[in-house]
C-alpha cells in the first residue's frame, strides 16, 4: 500500500518540521546580521513572496499531482528531468551530511550544559578543547572521536524517528515542532527581560539601506529562503505525495511559509535580545560582540548562559534541546525523501534504504569530525545553497514552464476559454496552476505563473551567474583553490555523475 500521512496536521507538521531547523536559530540571525541587519528583511521578504512560496506552491503540486516522490515527479513532467530530482536529493545529501554534524555538536553542548563545562573562554574551549581546530582544510589531524559519537547518537535518532516512513514522522512531529516553540517563547521571554536587551534589538532591526545595493545581500536572501523553506531538497514534493488526494496545496504552503518565517524573526528577537545582555554586561557595543556562524550558537551563547544570574544551566539544556529538535524534523525530512524515491524505484525494503542512507551519511560526514572539519563544513555549505539549491530551483521553473509535455494539456480549451492574456500563454504552467487551485481553498493568479516562467529564473539566474563569475576571480574563504575544488566543485561534478547513474538505471516494476 502507498504511504499517506494519518492526517492533514501530521503532514503540515512534517513540513513545517523540515523547514524549521537550525537554518532558523543559528544561520538566519547571524546572515541577517551580515547583510544589512533591519534591511536584510526587505530582500528576504521578497525573495520569499516573488520565489520562496511560488515554489513551494510548485513542489507541492507536482508531489500531489503524481503521487511520486521528487525523482519520479519530475520525470513525470519531463522524462529526463527525473536526473533533476536525484541532484536534487544528492544536494540535500550534502547538507545533511554536515548538518548532522552540528546537531552531534549540540549533543555534546547539551551535555556540557550540566555543569558549564565550557569555562570562562568559550572561545578556546569550542576552537581549541573541542574541535581542537587545524591551520588549514588540508590538515585534516584525525578524527574527534567526541564529534563522532555525538555523530552516531544523531543517526541513530533520526533513523529512528522514520523507521516506518510517514507513519512514525507523522507522530514524532507533533513532539519535534511543538516543544522547540515552547521552549523559544521561554528563551524570548527571558531574553528581552535581561538588561541591555532594547540595545540588542535595535541592532538587529534597525535597517542599513546601503545593503540594499550589493548583490551578495540579495543572494543571501535567496539562498536562506531556499535553505530555509527546504525549497530544492525534493523534500516538499516527497512529502506532499503522500497527501490524500483530496488535500489543499495553497492553503499549506502559505502556511508552511509563514510558520516558518514567524520563526525565523522570533528567533532573531531571542538571540539579540541575549546579545544586547551580552553587550551591556561586558561594555562592548553589540556589534562587537555578534559573531558569524557556528561561533554564534557554540561560544556567543555558551557565554551568555553562563552569565545569566538564575539556573544558568536550565537555559543552556534548553538551548541545546531546542536546537536538537528542531534539527531533527529537518535532517528526517531528507532521509526519508531520498529513502521514498530509492524505494519508488528499486523497490528495496524501507528499512535497508533507511539504514543504508543513514550509514552512507554518517560515512561522509566523517570528514567534518576531522580538526579541519569546520573548513569543510564552511565550504560545502557554501557550495550547496549557492549553487545546488538555486540551480535546482531554477531548473524546476524551467521544467515546468517549457518543458511540461503531460499529455492532459488541452491548449485548445485554454484558449477557447477566452484566456488570452500574455501571461496564460498555454505552456503547462497554466495546467498545473489550474490543478493546484482545483484542489485549494483560496487560490492563486497569473502571478504565479509569471514567477515561474520569468521572475524567478531571471532573478535568481543573474544572481547565480554573478556569483559564479566572481568565484572564479577570487576564491571562496581564503582557503585556497585547492580547497575550493574538493569541497564545492568537485562536490557538485560527483552528485551530477551520481544523478545520471541513479536516473538510468532500470527501474524495477
Ligand atoms: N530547512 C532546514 C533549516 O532551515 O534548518 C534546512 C535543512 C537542512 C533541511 C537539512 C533538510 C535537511 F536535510
Amino acid at each position: 500500500m502507498k504511504d499517506k500521512w494519518d492526517s492533514r496536521t501530521s503532514f503540515i507538521l512534517a513540513s513545517i518540521g523540515s523547514a524549521i531547523g537550525l537554518g532558523n536559530i543559528w544561520r538566519f540571525p547571524y546572515v541577517c546580521y551580515e547583510n544589512g541587519g533591519g534591511a536584510f528583511l526587505i530582500p528576504y521578504l521578497v525573495a520569499l513572496l516573488t520565489t520562496g512560496i511560488p515554489l513551494m506552491i510548485l513542489e507541492f503540486s507536482l508531489g500531489h499531482k503524481y503521487y511520486k516522490p521528487a525523482p519520479a515527479a519530475l520525470g513525470h513532467v519531463k522524462k529526463g528531468f527525473e536526473v533533476l530530482g536525484w541532484f536534487a536529493l544528492l544536494i540535500g545529501f550534502g547538507i545533511v551530511a554536515y548538518y548532522a554534524v552540528v546537531m552531534s555538536w549540540c549533543f555534546n553542548y547539551l551535555g556540557y550544559s550540566f555543569n558549564l563545562a565550557w569555562g570562562q573562554d568559550t572561545q578556546a574551549f569550542f576552537f581549541n578543547q573541542f574541535l581542537q581546530i587545524s591551520e588549514s582544510p588540508l590538515q585534516l589531524g584525525g578524527i574527534q572521536w567526541t564529534i563522532v559519537l555525538g555523530l552516531v547518537v544523531t543517526w541513530v535518532c533520526v533513523i529512528a524517528a522514520i523507521w516506518k516512513g510517514p507513519k512514525t514522522v507523522g507522530k514524532v512531529v507533533y513532539f519535534t515542532v511543538i516543544i522547540p516553540w515552547i521552549i523559544l517563547i521561554v528563551l524570548v521571554v527571558r531574553g528581552v527581560t535581561l538588561p541591555g536587551a532594547i540595545e540588542g534589538l535595535k541592532f538587529y532591526l534597525t535597517p542599513r539601506f546601503g545593503a540594499l545595493l550589493d548583490y551578495k545581500v540579495w543572494l543571501a536572501a535567496y539562498s536562506q529562503v531556499f535553505f530555509s523553506l527546504t525549497i530544492g531538497f525534493g523534500v516538499q514534493i516527497t512529502y506532499a505525495s503522500f497527501l490524500k488526494k483530496e488535500s489543499d496545496v495553497v492553503n499549506n504552503a502559505f502556511l508552511v511559509s509563514f510558520a516558518n518565517n514567524a520563526t525565523s524573526f522570533v528567533g532573531g528577537l531571542a538571540v539579540f535580545a541575549t546579545l544586547g545582555y551580552y553587550a551591556h554586561q561586558s561594555g562592548l557595543p553589540v556589534s562587537e560582540v555578534v559573531k558569524a556562524g557556528p561561533q554564534l550558537a557554540f561560544v556567543t551563547y555558551p557565554t551568555i548562559i553562563s552569565m545569566l544570574p538564575v539556573a544558568a544551566s536550565v537555559f543552556g539544556i534548553l538551548f541545546f534541546l531546542m536546537l536538537l529538535m528542531l534539527g531533527i524534523d529537518s535532517a528526517f525530512s531528507l532521509v526519508e525523501a531520498g529513502a521514498a524515491s530509492i524505494i519508488d524505484k528499486f523497490k528495496i525494503k524501507r528499512i535497508h534504504a533507511n539504514i543504508g542512507f543513514g550509514v552512507i551519511a554518517l560515512v561522509v560526514g566523517l570528514i567534518f569530525t576531522t580538526k579541519a572539519g569546520l573548513y569543510w563544513l564552511d565550504i560545502v555549505d557554501y557550495f550547496m545553497n549557492n549553487y545546488g539549491l538555486l540551480v535546482v530551483g531554477i531548473l524546476q521553473c524551467f521544467a515546468v514552464a517549457y518543458f511540461y509535455t503531460h499529455k492532459d494539456v488541452d491548449v485548445q480549451r485554454h484558449f477557447d476559454s477566452g484566456d488570452k492574456s500574455i501571461f496564460s500563454i498555454p505552456t503547462k504552467v497554466v495546467e498545473l496552476r489550474q490543478y493546484a487551485n482545483s484542489k485549494s481553498d483560496f487560490t492563486i493568479g497569473r502571478w504565479w505563473d509569471f514567477s515561474v516562467k520569468y521572475l524567478t529564473p531571471i532573478v535568481v539566474g543573474v544572481l547565480f551567474i554573478t556569483n559564479i563569475y566572481n568565484r572564479f576571480m577570487t576564491s571562496y574563504g581564503g582557503y585556497g583553490r585547492l580547497a575550493e575544488f574538493l569541497g564545492g566543485w568537485l562536490v557538485i561534478i560527483v552528485f551530477i555523475v551520481v544523478a545520471i547513474i541513479l536516473y538510468r538505471s532500470k527501474r524495477r516494476e
